[in-house]
């Protein structure tokens, strides 16, 4: 059997589909996260992933993508990465054809046309539009950061897959927080932070605040929680309550973690506001909503 957890609703929605469609094909996991990130990555009006992506302060969208696979810990990223779709597949590309982790910036895009991607322009009329209205407004243009939280524009998709017995990979593809510094980097790439993956405990995404996420380590954070006993309830729930007792700031904006533990069950927790889910488990797709612990 195999179960697949989804980020947000808008794009979740449509990663969850393709992959719940992948699974019927057949498809091994990395695969079904691939297709389902790839899906969303190519889906012009979601702002928040790829092509159409809300771009960084200079009108250019900048492009982060992981994957691990629990199995034996491999793990392939890319970061800034600009002109290329779907990065997930050039992240992917990495772990399987490099003996690296990370590629960044200029090389991961050269190292993605080498694979045979086809650069191409990721700004459409839309992005085009917010990015000048954005440019326009010097109050939004101070108040970067909050503004994308407040509009929800950085809705990183990250997914986790697991199928029976006890194997799970973790991946996450995103633009970042929209009108970022060029070059800025978030969680979602780095391995600990955006994703983790262990046969041996389980397997964690994050999504939302990129800085605080990545300085929690809460994916690495959660897979350690229930390799110390934890369910995946339980290890999503400690890890936030860890993040609100040591940074302040985390709930400023949505920090996300959500996490499948070895044994199947899964869970999510949120240092503030609603977080939605879908799940797809026995061939039916739902969305669940998770909260702060406690809350
Ligand atoms: N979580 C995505 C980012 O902050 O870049």
């Amino acid at each position: 059997m195999t179960t697949i957890l989804a980020t947000w609703e808008q794009p979740g929605k449509v990663a969850i589909e393709t992959a719940s469609r992948a699974i019927q094909d057949g498809a091994d996991l990395r695969t079904i996260l691939e297709k389902g990130l790839a899906a969303c990555e190519l889906d012009p009006e979601l702002l928040a992933i790829g092509l159409g992506a809300l771009p960084n302060s200079d009108g250019e969208v900048e492009l982060d993508g992981s994957m691990m696979d629990g199995a034996d810990l491999s793990a392939g990223a890319v970061c800034s990465v600009r002109g290329i779709v779907p990065v997930i597949s050039v992240a992917r590309r990495v772990m399987e054809k490099t003996p690296h982790v990370m590629i960044a910036g200029e090389q991961a895009r050269r190292f993605a046309i080498s694979q045979g991607f086809r650069p191409q322009n990721l700004m459409t009329a839309e992005n085009v539009r917010r990015y000048d209205e954005w440019k326009q407004s010097p109050a939004e243009v101070e108040r970067a950061y909050v503004h994308a939280a407040d509009e929800h524009y950085g809705d990183t998709v990250t997914m986790i897959g697991w199928e029976t017995p006890g194997h799970l990979v973790a991946a996450s593809s995103t633009s970042g927080l929209a009108w970022k510094m060029p070059g800025r980097v978030g969680d979602s790439p780095i391995i600990g932070a955006g994703i983790y993956a262990d046969d041996d405990a389980g397997a964690a995404g994050a999504t939302g605040w990129g800085e605080e996420l990545w300085k929690g380590m809460a994916s690495f954070r959660a897979v350690e929680n229930m390799r110390r006993g934890m369910n995946a309830q339980e290890a999503c729930d400690e890890t936030i309550r860890q993040m609100l007792r040591r940074q302040p700031r985390c709930v400023d904006m949505m920090c996300v973690v959500f996490a499948a533990s070895k044994d199947g069950d899964f869970g999510a927790a949120t240092t503030t506001g609603e977080f939605p889910m879908w799940i797809c488990q026995d061939g039916k797709i739902e969305m669940r909503k998770y909260a702060a612990p406690g809350a």
